[in-house]
This record gives C-alpha cells, sequence and structure tokens, in this order.
C-alpha cells in the first residue's frame, strides 16, 4: 500500500507556513533571553513541537483535565444552536486546532445547513494541522482547508489579508477553544482578541471557551496529574532545547510545579531545579546556571467568571451574547458578537 502523502488533497488543502512557525533561531533568541532575565521564563508556544503536541493530547484525555471533556459536552449538545447565532452561510477561522476533534461538532452542524464550508485553522504545531486537516478531509467530503502553520498573530495579519483579497461576502465564525486564552496574561489577552475582531466585520463572531474559577484542588489535580503526563509535557521543553538547541539538561535533575494563585485566578506553571547546576547550551555557545529550587516559569492559565468575561469582551470590541456551560458549571462556552 501506497504511505500517505502530502498531495493526497491537492485541489482540498492548502498550508501556508509562515516564517515563524518552527524558526530555529526565533526558538534560540527566545531561549536565550528566557533563561538569562530574571526570574527565568519561557514562552509556552515551544511546548508544542511534534512530541509536545501528543503529550498535550494525552492530557486532554486525562480524567483530571476536566476541561476537555466539559467543552466537548458543550459542543456536542449545543453545536447546531451555537452555530445558529450567526446566520449562514459562513467559512469557520479557528486559532489553536490541535488535533481538532472538539471542532468536529461545529463542523458538522454547519454542514448541515450548508454544503460546503470553508475551514481556516491555524496552529503553531504543522505536524498537527497536516495530520488533523488530512483527517478532516477524510470524513467531510464538502470541506476545504486553508491552514497557517505559525504564532496567532503572524497568521491573524496572513488571514486578514487573504480576505482583503477576496470580496467575498461570506461571514466568519471564529473558534477559540480549549483554555487558551487563559494562556495570555490580561493585556495580552486584550490585544489578542482586538487583533481576531480586527479579522471579522460586524455580525461575525467570536466562540470562545474560558475555564471557571473554581476549588484549589481540582484545579491544581487538572495540571498535575498522578500519572505525571503533564509533567512529561513540561519537562519536554527541556529535552526540546536538547534536541534543537544542543543543551545538556538532565531532566531528572528538574521537576514540574504547578501552583493555584487563587489572588491572581491563575494557575502558575513552572519548572524547578532540584539542585545547583550549570547547563551548557552549546547553538547559543553559553552556559545558563540555576540555584536549588530555581524556577523557570512558564505558564499561566487564567480561570475566569462571568463579569470579567463580559467585562473583557465590551472593552475589545464585542458583546459578550451568549455562555453556555457544561452540567457540572466547570467550563464556559461564549459568544463573543463582534460589535
Ligand atoms: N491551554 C492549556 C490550559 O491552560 C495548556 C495546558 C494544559 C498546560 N496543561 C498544561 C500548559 C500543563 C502547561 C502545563 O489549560
Amino acid at each position: 500500500m501506497l504511505p500517505q502523502t502530502r498531495f493526497s488533497y491537492p485541489d482540498r488543502l492548502t498550508i501556508e507556513r509562515l516564517p515563524d512557525g518552527g524558526d530555529k533561531n526565533a526558538f534560540a533568541a527566545d531561549v536565550l533571553e528566557g533563561l538569562t532575565k530574571r526570574p527565568k521564563a519561557l514562552p509556552p508556544k515551544y511546548f508544542y513541537d511534534e512530541l509536545g503536541s501528543r503529550l498535550f493530547e494525552a492530557i486532554c484525555r486525562l480524567p483530571e483535565y476536566y476541561l476537555t471533556r466539559a467543552e466537548a459536552e458543550i459542543l456536542k449538545f449545543g453545536a447546531e444552536e451555537i452555530v445558529s447565532a450567526v446566520a449562514g452561510p459562513v467559512r469557520l477561522i479557528e486559532l489553536g486546532s490541535g488535533s481538532a476533534e472538539k471542532t468536529r461538532h461545529i463542523i458538522e452542524a454547519l454542514l448541515r445547513r450548508q454544503p460546503e464550508l470553508q475551514y481556516v485553522p491555524v496552529d503553531i504545531s504543522d505536524a498537527s494541522l497536516e495530520s488533523s486537516s488530512r483527517e478532516l478531509l477524510r470524513t467531510y467530503q464538502g470541506l476545504r482547508i486553508t491552514a497557517y502553520a505559525g504564532d496567532y498573530f503572524t497568521a491573524l495579519r496572513a488571514i486578514a489579508r487573504a480576505r482583503k483579497d477576496s470580496r467575498g461576502s461570506l461571514r466568519t465564525i471564529a473558534l477559540f477553544l480549549g483554555s487558551n486564552i487563559g494562556n495570555f496574561d490580561p493585556e495580552g489577552a486584550r490585544l489578542f482578541l482586538k487583533n481576531v475582531r480586527q479579522t471579522l466585520k460586524p455580525k461575525d463572531a467570536l466562540l470562545i471557551g474560558a475555564d471557571l474559577k473554581k476549588d484549589r484542588q481540582t484545579l491544581e489535580a487538572a495540571y498535575d496529574d498522578p500519572l505525571g503526563v503533564t509533567s512529561a509535557f513540561n519537562l519536554n521543553l527541556l529535552l526540546r532545547m536538547n534536541r534543537e538547541l544542543a543543551a545538556e539538561f538532565d531532566v531528572s535533575k528538574f521537576k514540574h510545579h504547578a501552583e493555584y494563585n487563587e489572588q491572581q485566578g491563575r494557575v502558575e506553571i513552572y519548572i524547578v531545579s532540584l539542585e545547583n547546576q550549570t547547563i551548557r547550551i552549546g547553538a547559543l555557545d553559553t552556559e545558563v546556571s540555576f540555584y536549588e529550587g530555581e524556577t523557570i516559569h512558564i505558564e499561566n492559565s487564567y480561570k475566569f467568571d462571568l463579569n470579567q468575561l463580559s467585562e473583557i469582551a465590551a472593552e475589545t470590541g464585542y458583546t459578550l451574547a451568549k455562555t453556555w456551560f457544561d452540567r457540572s458549571r466547570r467550563f464556559s462556552f461564549n459568544l463573543f458578537a463582534a460589535a
């Protein structure tokens, strides 16, 4: 049997690789900056190399990571009603599409009311984009995909440019699933939402998942599971530096740490050095020292309440038109209508 080739859907799939998607020099520069500042920090987008993307998919299957199932429950039972908020036909943009499994509910609801659908996924991992796009095209005859491999801001500019050139009258539904909005700090979230708003017209919509504030125990378990999958996902960042930047991290001398900062309303994720040590990073021709207990801050995952969400919407050019919840009200799914 012939292997699946990248040309299996030549007329239905385009993948645009943006200059900064997987750029080794950008990674090297960000690592140098992040590990020489105090306190040390690294940007979370570098989690998602091929192995990291697969580990994140494994996180999404963990019982402790309730977010995926809560959101899937909302989409499974609410997709029809959710998409009916935007009169069709539409095209569908998704920011951070990953495996695009939850997206299927939305795609199916749309294909029930329009014969063809243009789907525009954006993801930092081009491996995820390729495999998820292929699987979707195999399932849905009416689908056309233009995918962008790169970071959100670069991709949004490219999408806005492409839209200006085509004089299409389609409305747009943009999707931002999972708890991705929570990974920005408050100013970053506002900047991102304004950028998305610029690719939308009045009456378009952004559908956005947001995890809700809840007890510490539930939150910390979601980001530090007993099987150690989340730890592997986090520490893979050290191995990625070994693989791509000739660094010499020994992962057994670091550990994963997740902690709910209730005052700030966010789960903070760190890598902690277990001893005093100095690590060579070949590609940067430098050495980085750690003291015992020193942290590298990797990510925050903000948790929201409804007041915050409607405030953020109003400040960035939307109105919070409707919110859906799972049955146990752990997670919210929000319709930001472009004002
Ligand atoms: N967007 C995810 C979230 O905030 C990312 C995530 C899940 C994550 N688990 C993690 C990031 C563990 C770092 C470590 O829920």
